[in-house]
C-alpha cells in the first residue's frame, strides 16, 4: 500500500502509512468530520432561519472546514475570507495581523466565522472584537477544533465541532511547517517532528 491512499481514502488500513507521515494517531477520519459537520449545518440552518449568513473562512487553516460546512448548508449563504497570522512555529505568539482584509461591508450583516481549530482562543478573541466594530447584526463562530486545555482568552463559540486534547493536529487544513493540510483525516503529529 502506497502513502496515495492516506489522501484518497480512509477505508483503508493506515496505520503503516500513517507511521511514514509522521502521525501517531488518527483523531478523525473523513467520515467523522463530515457527519459531525453535516450537525453542525442543521443546528445553522435552524438558529438563521429567515436571516441571511455571511460565513467569513480564516485563511488558510479554514479552507477545508468552509468548504465542506457551507455545501452542508441547504440554503444561500454568501462567503468571504481574511487571512491573519498569530503564529511562529507551533507556539501562538499572540500577536494577531490582518493579512488579507474581507471585501465585504460588515454593516447589518450576520457574520460567522468559520474555523478549522481555537487553540489559545487569542487569534478569535482578537477576530471577533474586530469584526464587531465594524458594525455587524451579529457575530458568532463556528469551529471544527476546540482545545479546551490550551484556551487563554475566554471566546464564546456557537458551533464546535470537537473538543480534543492538547495535542499538535494536523491534517483536513491543519498544517505543520504548511505540510499535512490536504489530508482527508485528522491526526495527532509526532513529538519527534516538531520538537
Ligand atoms: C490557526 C487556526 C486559527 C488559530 C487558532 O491558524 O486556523 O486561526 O491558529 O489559534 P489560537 O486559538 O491559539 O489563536 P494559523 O495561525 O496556524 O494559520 P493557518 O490557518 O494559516 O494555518
Amino acid at each position: 500500500m502506497g502513502k496515495r491512499a492516506l489522501w484518497q481514502s480512509d477505508s483503508v488500513d493506515i496505520s503503516r502509512v500513517e507511521a511514514d507521515l509522521d502521525l501517531t494517531q488518527t483523531l478523525f477520519t473523513e467520515e467523522q468530520i463530515q457527519t459531525r459537520l453535516a450537525e453542525m449545518a442543521r443546528q445553522i440552518e435552524a438558529d438563521y432561519e429567515g436571516r441571511d449568513i455571511l460565513l467569513v473562512g480564516v485563511l488558510k487553516g479554514a479552507v477545508m472546514v468552509m468548504a465542506d460546512l457551507s455545501r452542508a448548508l441547504n440554503r444561500h449563504v454568501e462567503i468571504d475570507w481574511m487571512a491573519v497570522s498569530s503564529y511562529a512555529g507551533t507556539k501562538s505568539s499572540g500577536v494577531v495581523r490582518i493579512l488579507k482584509d474581507l471585501d465585504t461591508d460588515l454593516a447589518g450583516r450576520h457574520v460567522l466565522v468559520v474555523e478549522d481549530i481555537i487553540d489559545t482562543g487569542l487569534t478569535l478573541s482578537w477576530l471577533v472584537a474586530n469584526l464587531r466594530s465594524r458594525g455587524p447584526a451579529s457575530v458568532e463562530i463556528a469551529t471544527l477544533l476546540r482545545k479546551p486545555e490550551a484556551l487563554e482568552m475566554p471566546v464564546e463559540v456557537k458551533y464546535v465541532g470537537f473538543d480534543i486534547p492538547n495535542a499538535f493536529v494536523v491534517g483536513y487544513g491543519l498544517d505543520f511547517n504548511e505540510k499535512y493540510r490536504n489530508l482527508r483525516s485528522i491526526g495527532t503529529l509526532a513529538e519527534h517532528v516538531y520538537s
